[in-house]
């Protein structure tokens, strides 16, 4: 169902996108080794990225470092080696074809389909490269992190110096990183600090965009009528205008009007409600970190764009922040993508978010 709320993993689920694809898998076939899929959340990286590693014949492991992060505070070295470990166990053929190349490496063994850390001297180059022997035998394996600037969190274990490593030695893997909070993740990656591990290793960017305005009527259009629900063209035009051309804000509203068969001003407000929990545990993070953050928000989402009048609002309902310090938060909002800057303005690109953050 092209309006179902969760990550597509059939391109028959998933609606255009053929051109991001098609470049992400030949990205693959071509052998590139370090392909970064960004996007602003809810845009169907995770979708594409999912509809992707199906269809290629490559072997391939994903970690979801967001999820995984949540889950145990961590991504050190056991951890995303117990991740790409179970991301491999139970997959029949990876693990009968792997299993001479992974009993070599050390603190790791492999039981009928499972694949388990058992010792502290386990290392994730050693995993890497036994995969990467492994690859030179099955074709290509591919390596997915889906929301990799998570990855920045991995303490003693640098994530940067061993994917630089492994980009420049292991030449049968390839790594997709997604990355939503495509800032943070540069600033993860640093491609472009000479004393970076990454400083210059090729890396092919594919960018995923909104929909354009009739490509979003097209897909409402499209998935009101695989269900057999019909819908008024007026209220098509005016969903697309309010959830702009998100594709998970478009689903979402389809999927609750199909579903709980609510009318269409419903289904607008109702989207609005799931986006605020939804806001409000991305979010929870930041905001325990410092409550500058939701005045801020609140701020760009009211029409403040210029640097000095967000401050002025700021310092109006918090009282005094220094420059730097302000600079720095807003900055991190950035980079976060919950706020653009352009031409020294600052906005929300996310409609739906900007009514809710009005309303911090
Ligand atoms: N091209 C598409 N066709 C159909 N549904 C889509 C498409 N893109 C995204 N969706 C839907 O939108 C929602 C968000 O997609 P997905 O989780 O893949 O995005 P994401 O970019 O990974 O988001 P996040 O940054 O939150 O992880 C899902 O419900 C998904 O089914
Ligand atoms: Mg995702």
């Amino acid at each position: 169902m092209l309006f179902s709320p969760y990550p597509k993993t059939r391109r028959e689920e998933l609606f255009d996108r053929e051109v991001e694809l098609g470049e992400l898998e030949s990205s693959v076939e071509r052998g590139e080794r370090l392909v970064l899929l960004l996007g602003l959340r809810r845009l169907g990286k995770s979708s594409l990225l999912n509809v992707a590693l199906n269809e290629l014949p490559n072997p391939s492991i994903k970690i979801d470092v967001r999820k995984t992060y949540s889950e145990f505070s961590s991504v050190n070295r056991y951890v995303i080696g117990k991740m790409l470990l179970s991301g491999m166990s139970g997959k029949k053929r990876l693990v009968e074809e792997a299993r001479a190349f992974l009993e070599r490496v050390r603190g790791v063994s492999v039981s009928g389909f499972r694949v388990e850390i058992t010792s502290r001297d386990f290392s994730i180059t050693e995993l890497l490269e036994a995969l990467n022997d492994y690859g030179e035998e099955a074709g290509r394996v591919v390596i997915a992190f889906d929301e990799a600037q998570y990855l920045r969190f991995g303490g003693a274990t640098r994530y940067d110096g061993i994917l630089a490593y492994a980009v420049d030695n292991l030449p049968n893997l390839t790594f997709i990183l997604t990355g939503s909070e495509v800032g943070l993740l540069f600033d993860f990656l640093k491609p472009d600090d000479p004393n970076a591990p990454l400083f210059g290793r090729y890396h092919h960017d594919i960018a995923l965009e909104r929909f354009e305005p009739g490509l979003s009527a097209e897909f409402l259009r499209r998935g009101f009528e695989e269900v057999g629900v019909e819908v008024r063209e007026r209220e098509i035009e005016d969903a697309v205008e309010k959830l702009d051309g998100i594709p998970g804000w478009l689903a979402l509203y389809g999927y609750t009007r199909v579903t709980r068969k609510l009318r269409h001003g419903e289904a607008i407000e109702e989207v609005l409600r799931e986006a605020k929990s939804i806001a409000d545990g991305e979010l929870s993070r930041l905001f325990a970190y410092s409550p500058r953050y939701r005045v801020i928000l609140k701020a760009v989402a009211l029409g403040y764009s210029r640097w000095k009048d967000i401050k002025d609002y700021v310092t109006l309902k918090l009282g005094y922040v220094n420059d730097s310090n302000f600079s720095a938060l807003l900055e991190n909002l950035v980079k976060s993508g919950y706020v653009e800057k352009r031409e020294g303005r600052y906005t929300i690109p996310d409609p739906v978010l900007e009514r809710v953050f009005r309303e911090l």
